[in-house]
């Protein structure tokens, strides 16, 4: 009996071949993994800054346990959990001015693993010359500690992107640890479907009723990655969205209560985010909540919200009761429930899946480059130095036609034409740009009739 006749068989559970294993090449993260060693060649969230007092603090990123501190002197340093005098873990260690002491037998280890002192041994004692504690390069930014986990010289700018310098946006740091693998937090962000059902008609309307409506959806690749375009009737506008993601992991959303009811031109986005593997079976969401009037258009966002394993909207973490997420499931139950790692060759993707196919696909293709010896790709173009990005909502005034699904896949094609390519991409005032030219298009299509 072949596979498929036991698959469209009813009651065939039983007659199952044993579960085949996850796909280790996409979902492994240990070192020297070709995901693992990917994903080390970017700088990672680590934690965020308000997590870090005091005390040191045991963290664990790609399977590996480590000790993040900040010393006296207000600089934060990472280093291998276990001492390297008898290994005692350092997060018992006492912060001082210039580095983390240990409990045990008083090493001192500075922020990048030199040791300073062993206070044991003779004043005249060369040992701490011929011995290096394992440490990471870290940076601060904004609130986020970040890590460089690669090979030292493969060490890139920590990069900025564009979307960090937005009018009048606030970032709020945030995170959220989910107890499976990060490539199927990670490429829910390339699965506009399931803002159509889980999010709206499924349970209830967890963000606003237009998103029930099922979008025509198209998967575009960027010089940095590659962006959703789900483009949507509503009413008299039609509204064009789009999530970007930044490989390998960073992830741009757009307003999360956007509501398709009023005009906005290239309005930017309400979270970036990275998820990063903690090991093979945890992942944790790291970002930025963006507080600006175009992301919160109807006052709804709430900044008090937005901290430690804390957002401020629906169905992002496990600490609600079981059955409250059995009634009223969110994106946190989806995606840890997939299993702790999702087996790939158990799934039936369909056309709706296409995005998670081509992020697979990129990913694939980034970590084998980078497997063979290559240079991960990033995006070359900048723009008043910081990197282009391409994430966005955009609504207009569009009445509907006699052939509509057509029109509306029409204007999602062409705005996301002007959003992606073209040469104003390096120029200082490229969303000036952009939004001219959307605009333009916009009051083209209000002169044409049918
Ligand atoms: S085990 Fe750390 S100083 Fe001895
Ligand atoms: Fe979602």
């Amino acid at each position: 009996m072949t596979q498929k006749t036991i698959l469209i068989k009813p009651y065939s559970a039983y007659e199952r071949e044993r579960q085949p294993a996850e796909n280790a090449e996409l979902t492994h993260v240990e070192k020297g993994s070709p995901m693992g060693e990917y994903l080390r060649r970017f700088w990672q969230p680590v934690a965020l800054s308000t997590e870090l007092g005091e005390l040191p603090k045991a963290v664990r990123m790609f399977g590996e346990d480590l000790v993040l501190f900040r010393a006296k002197n207000g600089k934060p340093g990472l280093l291998e959990k276990h001492c390297s005098h008898r290994g005692t873990s350092l997060e018992f260690g006492i912060c001082e001015d210039e580095g983390l002491r240990c409990c045990y037998h008083g090493w001192l280890f500075g922020v990048d693993g030199t040791i300073l002192e062993t206070p044991g041994d003779p004043p005249d004692s060369q040992l701490r010359f011929n011995v290096c504690h394992g440490a990471y390069p870290l940076h601060e930014y904004r609130g986020i500690i970040f890590g460089y986990f690669g090979p030292p010289q493969e060490k890139p700018e920590f990069p900025l992107f564009d979307t960090y310098a937005i009018d009048d946006d606030r970032l709020v740091p945030y995170c959220l640890t989910y107890p499976c693998n990060w490539l199927q937090v990670h490429e829910n962000v390339m699965d506009p479907a399931h803002a159509v059902f889980l999010h709206t008609r499924i349970s209830f309307t967890q963000f606003a009723e237009a998103w029930g409506e099922l979008p025509d959806m198209d998967f575009v690749p960027t010089p940095a990655g590659m962006i959703y375009v789900t483009t949507r009737r509503w009413k008299d506008k039609v509204w064009v969205r789009s999530n970007d993601i930044i490989l390998p992991n960073l992830a741009q959303v757009g307003h999360i209560w956007e509501d398709g009811q009023d005009d906005k031109c290239f309005a930017r986005v309400a979270i970036t985010r990275w998820t990063t593997p903690i090991d093979n079976q945890t992942c944790r969401i790291i970002g930025w909540r963006h507080f600006h009037p175009d992301a919160d258009p109807r006052g709804i966002a709430d900044e008090a919200q937005c901290g430690v394993e804390s957002v401020d909207f629906f169905g992002q973490n496990g600490a609600r009761p079981y059955e409250d997420r059995q009634r009223m499931p969110g994106d946190y139950d989806a995606q840890v429930s997939q299993r702790p790692i999702a087996v790939h060759a158990l799934e039936n993707l369909t056309r709706c899946d296409r995005g998670v196919a081509m992020l697979r696909q990129l990913l694939r293709r980034e970590s084998n480059k980078v497997a063979q010896g290559g240079k991960p790709s990033v995006s070359p173009l900048r723009t008043d130095g910081a990197t282009p990005t391409y994430a966005h909502d955009t609504v207009i005034s569009a009445p509907p036609r006699e052939d509509d699904a057509a029109f509306i896949r029409e204007v999602g094609k062409t705005i996301t034409g002007i959003v992606v390519r073209g040469e104003h991409h390096e120029a200082a005032d490229r969303d000036r740009q952009v939004r001219a030219r959307i605009e333009d298009y916009a009051q083209s299509l209000a002169g044409t009739t049918v």
